[in-house]
């Protein structure tokens, strides 16, 4: 079977739309967007318990694991600076055994990371994670985070099962700027999954992949490259319902879009030809706005953006993903097609917003001359245990640190794809001042601070970061959740000098 995505690989892949699976429908955009409750104190406490959440607009309700009894679990709003603890319970079913909890973007201790395999969360136990919004002695920018599950072998599992929410963190200092606030400002978590006809998720782990562990390394003991695209889902999701629309009035709207599916990359659009205007990455604002016709977005990448629904007045506008750019160039591997939700924009209201030409952009550290580590991301090998997938030909041994970085310092790093398809690589602990891409300077998009990089076949990104306040290990892995939990993650540690 030659896998649609990335064609020249061969693997054992869940067919979707296969017999006892629900096909997509045409979207008919007929359910309400589901904006998640907010919540705001500095003790937060979050149960993760079963629940059965209106996705699909027919049928039954479908069971997931939750945080907080909804999927995308309950939006965390937090000024930058604010201490904040974040409890979660685990009152999940034994077999789902141990989880672990991941801020992603955020800056704090590895023991507050999430870690793959150390400071878990047992089965009817909890735990409270610290997040002090700090970097140093200076609160993070205003920025977008995600919490998600991080269990080594099982995140792209439990990513799949609903254990995902989002995380925005406020700079007060950025009020002035008159961007749109309250109902104008949208976070919108898009996410795909596959249902069966009684509208339970199907189980794409279940049939495998036959994975073994040897020598602490993981391996795929078929043929071939492991099976990758696993999941994968028929149906696209914003805010964990299928098709949904919005009612917005006809004044500016700050959508923060944050793309939370396991595997699949999309290119957003509008349908009328309106451009977005990006203002921010999930980690501060760009120096400058900028416009732009489509966005890319892979796992776990966020982008920030003003939508001007000026002039729609009775128009409906459908945000969409279309797998080309405007040359009609493929935009990555795995790069899916599909329309998501529909504004459906009614009266002219006031609007007190402004659309700055500059921003407030976060400050970026100097990048030294020399690269100090290269990673390079690849398809590991072909062993008589197994195939895996390999960052430096070796796939994740928790064991085992890569790389040690010294407190204080700053360091470059060059990230490899030496694959032939797409990978969106991200890098914990700090955020990262993108330095070149492809030998050259990156586009502006991407001038600000970033966590996770597109890494299309043969690209090389170098990136930089200060090793700040904190000592001990963190991850670098390919944020395809399917790669990351087949091998392709690597552990660095923060060293004292
Ligand atoms: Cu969003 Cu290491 O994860
Ligand atoms: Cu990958």
């Amino acid at each position: 079977y030659f896998c649609k995505f990335h064609p020249g690989m061969r693997g054992t892949l869940v067919v979707t739309g296969s017999e006892g699976e629900v096909e997509p429908q045409r979207p008919a955009f007929e359910q309400p967007l589901v904006v998640p409750r907010v919540v705001r104190g500095r003790d937060i406490r979050l149960p993760m318990t079963p629940a059965r959440v209106r996705v699909l607009p027919d049928g039954p309700r479908t069971p997931m694991w939750t945080y907080a009894g909804s999927w995308p679990g309950p939006t965390i709003r937090r000024p930058a600076g604010g201490d904040t603890r974040v409890t979660f319970a685990h009152r999940l079913p034994r077999r789902a055994g141990s989880m672990s909890v991941h801020l992603h973007g955020s800056h704090h201790a590895p023991k507050d990371d999430g870690q793959p395999t150390t400071h878990l969360l047992r089965p009817g136990t909890e735990r409270t994670y610290r997040y002090p919004l700090m970097f140093g002695d200076d609160p993070v920018a205003g920025s977008f985070f995600w919490y998600h599950d991080h269990r080594m072998d099982k995140t792209a599992r439990n990513n799949w099962r609903g254990l995902q929410g989002m995380f925005v963190v406020d700079d007060p200092a950025d009020a002035e700027l008159r961007l749109p606030t309250g109902a104008r400002d949208i976070p919108l978590m898009i996410s795909d999954r596959s249902f069966r006809r009684d509208n339970r998720l199907t189980d794409p782990f279940a049939r495998g992949p036959r994975m073994t562990h040897h020598h602490g390394q993981m391996a795929w003991l078929g043929r071939g490259a492991p099976p990758d695209d696993h999941s994968t889902g028929t149906h696209v999701l914003v805010n964990g319902r299928y098709a949904p629309y919005h009612r917005v009035s006809a004044t500016r709207h700050r959508l923060r879009l944050l793309n939370s599916s396991p595997f699949t990359a999309y290119n957003f659009e509008l349908s009328d030809g309106r451009p977005f205007v990006q203002i921010g990455t999930g980690n501060g604002l760009l120096k400058k706005p900028v416009v732009r016709d489509t966005i890319v977005l892979g796992p776990a990448q966020r982008a920030d953006v003003i939508v001007d629904f000026h002039g729609e007045s009775g128009n409906n506008v459908v945000l969409s993903s279309v797998p080309r750019d405007d040359e009609g160039a493929a935009v990555g591997t795995g790069t899916r097609e599909a329309a998501l939700m529909e504004f459906r924009v009614g009266r002219r209201a006031p609007d007190p917003s402004r659309l700055p030409s500059t921003l407030p952009s976060p400050r970026l550290v100097r990048a030294p001359a020399r690269v100090s580590k290269t990673w390079r991301f690849d398809l590991g090998g072909n062993d008589r245990h197994g195939t895996f997938w390999s960052i430096n030909g070796r796939s994740f041994d928790p064991g085992r640190a890569a790389h040690r970085p010294r407190l204080g310092s700053v360091e470059r790093w060059r990230l490899r794809n030496t694959s032939d398809m797409t990978h969106y690589v991200h890098i914990h602990a700090e955020q990262w001042r993108t330095v070149l891409r492809n030998g050259r300077r990156p586009p502006p998009w991407e001038r600000a601070l970033e966590d996770t990089w597109r890494l299309d076949p043969g690209d090389v990104v170098e990136v930089a970061a200060r090793f700040k306040d904190y000592t001990g290990p963190f991850m670098i892995h390919c944020h395809m959740l399917d790669h990351e939990d087949h091998g392709m993650m690597a552990r660095f540690d923060v060293v004292r000098r």
